[in-house]
């Protein structure tokens, strides 16, 4: 084990020395007995000083280092830089980094009666997504101020489910998040060009995660989704701490196994004493078109287990089914139902739900 204060005491012991007087450091994340930090010190000083700090933080109790080093005028020009780094082409609008990151924003505050709700699931391609949009988007049809955060930062994906083509405009210095469908959306794919690979270490996310609250012009909202990657990973994490009150919804299929794993996240949640409002089960039968009755293709009743072991509803239950939605329209999403159809009534049915859990 190392904690917080024994990787900076660990630090400030090397950066303390004489030798290294003009050297700073910051955005120090201990997770596990993992470390990382940026060094910013002058490039000569970078072998030397490197070994004495993997020495100092290995022997405090580090099992694994990561360490960036900046050059202080490199690192001074940070806050005007863009996000852009390894994969990401350089973005005209991203919100920027560093600069009022902190948790100043409205949003955010403690008069803050906004309803975030993360959707998490254990395994990838359950159907978060698709359950944030079409979730987000009934509770719009139903009248709430309602916006999107596409906290999936390496596997974004919401703009393209909701057909979203145009890129946010900034205003004051703000970037203003896109509405389609009456939502707001922003997301990482905002910010990349030709949907280039976003490479970053986990502390870069935890990073522009903040920034999505403190850059954006949310302005007023009822409730904001965080479609979350799949699995209890750093972003989840970062969640949790950035946003203590945050509820949450689990996504899961029918299959036991995938329950079985989506259990992970929802003890996640309860480790971190998220409030779970309860399960939804995506893709959990298929309807027969000449018959009527419904198919159990992936297995049956993980939802209904997965909700009794973490003490919440089952909320919902979505059929396999694509939208019947056509290219040719004028509002053509991929992933966004329409009202009136099966799937988009029993999604309007979610969002009462859900408006009762939450009181608004
Ligand atoms: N009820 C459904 N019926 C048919 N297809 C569905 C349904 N729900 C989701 N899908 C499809 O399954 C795929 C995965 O869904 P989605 O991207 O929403 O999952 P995810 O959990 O967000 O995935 P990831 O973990 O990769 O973020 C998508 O192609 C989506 O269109
Ligand atoms: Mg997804």
């Amino acid at each position: 084990m190392i904690t917080r204060e024994q990787a900076l005491q660990a630090v400030e012991s090397v950066t303390s020395a004489a030798a290294y007087k003009e050297t700073q450091f910051r955005d120090v994340v201990v997770r596990d007995r993992q470390v990382s930090l940026t060094i910013i010190a002058a490039a000569e000083t970078k072998p030397a000083l490197e070994g004495a700090l993997r020495e100092a933080l290995t022997s405090a109790g580090a099992e694994a280092v990561h360490l960036r080093f900046r050059e202080p005028q490199a690192a001074a020009s940070d806050s005007a830089a863009t996000p852009g780094n390894g994969g990401a082409a350089k973005p005209q609008s991203a919100p920027v980094q560093g600069h009022g990151a902190g948790l100043t924003s409205t949003l955010l505050g403690r008069d803050s009666k906004v309803q975030f709700i993360a959707v998490a699931s254990g395994k990838g391609g359950v159907g978060k997504s698709t359950v944030t949009v079409n979730l987000a988007t009934a509770l719009a049809r139903k009248g709430k101020r309602v916006g999107i955060m596409d906290a999936d930062i390496y596997g974004f994906s919401v703009p393209d489910m909701m057909g979203i083509e145009t890129r946010p405009e900034i205003v004051n210095e703000r970037v203003v998040p896109i509405e389609r469908f009456g939502v707001k959306v922003i997301s990482m794919g905002f910010f990349v060009e030709d949907n280039s690979p976003i490479v970053w270490r986990g502390p870069m996310l935890g990073k522009m995660l903040r920034n999505f609250f403190s850059e954006i012009e949310w302005g007023e909202l009822d409730y904001l989704l965080l479609d979350l990657p799949p699995g209890t990973g750093d972003v989840a994490l970062d969640v949790h701490q950035i946003i203590p009150q945050s509820k949450e919804i689990i996504v899961t299929t029918p299959h036991a196994t995938a329950a079985f794993v989506a259990a992970r996240a929802g003890a996640m949640a309860i480790k971190t004493n998220h409030e779970i409002i309860g399960v939804v089960e995506n893709m959990a039968y298929y309807k027969c078109s000449k018959c009527g009755e419904p198919e159990y293709i992936f297995g049956r009743g993980g939802g209904a287990k997965l909700a009794e072991s973490l003490h919440a509803d089952l909320l919902a239950q979505i059929p396999l089914g694509q939208p019947d939605n056509h290219i040719s329209e004028p509002d053509f999403s991929p992933s966004v139902y329409k009202a009136e159809s099966e799937t988009g009534q029993l999604y309007l049915e979610l969002a009462e739900r859900v408006i009762t859990k939450c009181g608004n």
